[in-house]
């Protein structure tokens, strides 16, 4: 039993007999109409989320395991009410080291290691002799390396998969380059190139990557934007002689990168580079956010109505929409208990409301 045979959602169908393992997202022990207790599941992988149910042993077994443990399940999949359910007739937790995650939360189209490579190539151009050692310091740092490879830019909002925060820094990266082309005598490019970077580097921390994506303790408390700042503080101290002026110029770019007070920032841009990066910042987690939500919406024009953007989005005419523009990885947002079969949905949480209405593009909320 084990990963080699994983059978994802998607691919079920009614009278399949399913032997592989998921994610429980949700558990439960209701009453059946005859007072016995049934156990109901919800049990998801990447591709989306189905309704499992355990009729047999239920207390012995559900004490086995909890909602977020890993289960190698055996059962038969039947539609009930219109939609796919497996009963299941043999279930064992599996520890999750024993799992490949990236059968659970979607992964960058990317190798991380060609994105590492392409972003030492920026560093390498970064003039500051100073800068260029503080940047090249992380890509030598073999834990930092560990959790950069693998985390998400937002735990659902924009370019949430595994792999997010470098798609998302890499994309930052090459608009940055484009707006110093456009204002060589207003912007400082090693300084864009570093905020770029350091902006969002506290979400190594700041969320954690099991089977779903959640806020550690530490992003709870503290947050990605403080965790940053004590970042660039240690990886400062490790250069000879940096500049404290210049560290001073890195925090303000990752301690304004959210624009504005009642969005999280605890300062708001003052440098031309803060103004930017701040403004870039917005422009691309909101396009792959207006993105995920089209891919995920089953109409062919009009979204469903956004709460967040106060909006309905309009998805262009076949003959207008870019080339590619259907064929981006899903975000794994898992689907919540209920309404489980088919595709997982976008789930926000009050964390990710917390963030800037989006003023720059007129008035929505979430940024993170
Ligand atoms: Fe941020
Ligand atoms: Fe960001």
């Amino acid at each position: 039993m084990g990963e080699t045979r994983k059978i994802f959602v998607e691919s079920i169908r009614d009278r399949d007999r399913v032997a592989t393992v998921f994610l429980v997202k949700h558990k439960a022990v209701p009453l059946s109409r005859n007072g016995k207790p049934y156990l109901a599941l919800v049990l998801q992988d990447r591709t989306g989320a189905i309704e499992a149910r355990v009729f047999d042993d239920v207390e012995d077994r559900a004490r086995l395991f909890d909602a977020m443990d890993y289960l190698w399940v055996e059962g038969a999949a039947h539609e009930y009410q219109g939609r796919l359910q497996l009963k299941l007739d043999r279930l064992e937790k599996i520890p999750a080291d024993r799992v490949d995650i990236s059968n659970f939360v979607a992964t960058a189209g990317r190798n991380p290691d060609d994105m590492i490579a392409e972003l030492r190539v920026r560093f390498e151009q970064v003039v500051n002799p100073h800068l260029k050692a503080f940047l090249l310091g992380f890509l030598a740092d073999r834990d930092f390396l560990a959790r950069y490879r693998v985390a998400p830019a937002a735990k659902t909002i924009h370019h949430a998969m595994m792999g997010g925060l470098l798609v998302h820094t890499l994309s930052l990266a090459r608009l940055a380059d484009n707006v110093v082309d456009c204002y060589p005598h207003l912007l400082n490019r090693d300084l864009m190139i570093a905020g770029v970077f350091l902006h969002d580097i506290g979400k190594v921390h700041e969320l954690s990557v099991n089977g779903q994506f959640g806020y550690t303790d530490i992003g709870k408390l503290v947050g990605h934007i403080t965790i940053g700042v004590e970042m660039i503080s240690a990886r400062a101290r490790q250069v000879d002689g940096f500049p404290e002026d210049l560290e001073m110029i890195l925090k303000h770019l990752v301690l304004s990168h959210h624009g504005r007070l009642e969005f999280g920032s605890p300062k708001r841009p003052k440098t031309m580079e803060a103004l930017a990066l701040s403004a870039l910042d917005e422009l691309d987690s909101r396009l792959d956010n207006w993105y995920s939500i089209m891919l995920d919406d089953p109409s062919d024009k009009w979204t469903a109505f956004q709460p967040m953007y106060e909006r309905y989005l309009m998805k262009l005419p076949g003959y207008l929409r870019p080339e590619g523009f259907d064929h981006k990885p899903k975000p794994a947002a898992p689907a919540a208990d209920g309404g489980a079969s088919g595709k997982p949905r976008q789930e926000m949480s009050r964390e990710d409301l917390k963030f800037r209405p989006f003023q720059g593009l007129a008035g929505s909320q979430g940024k993170d």
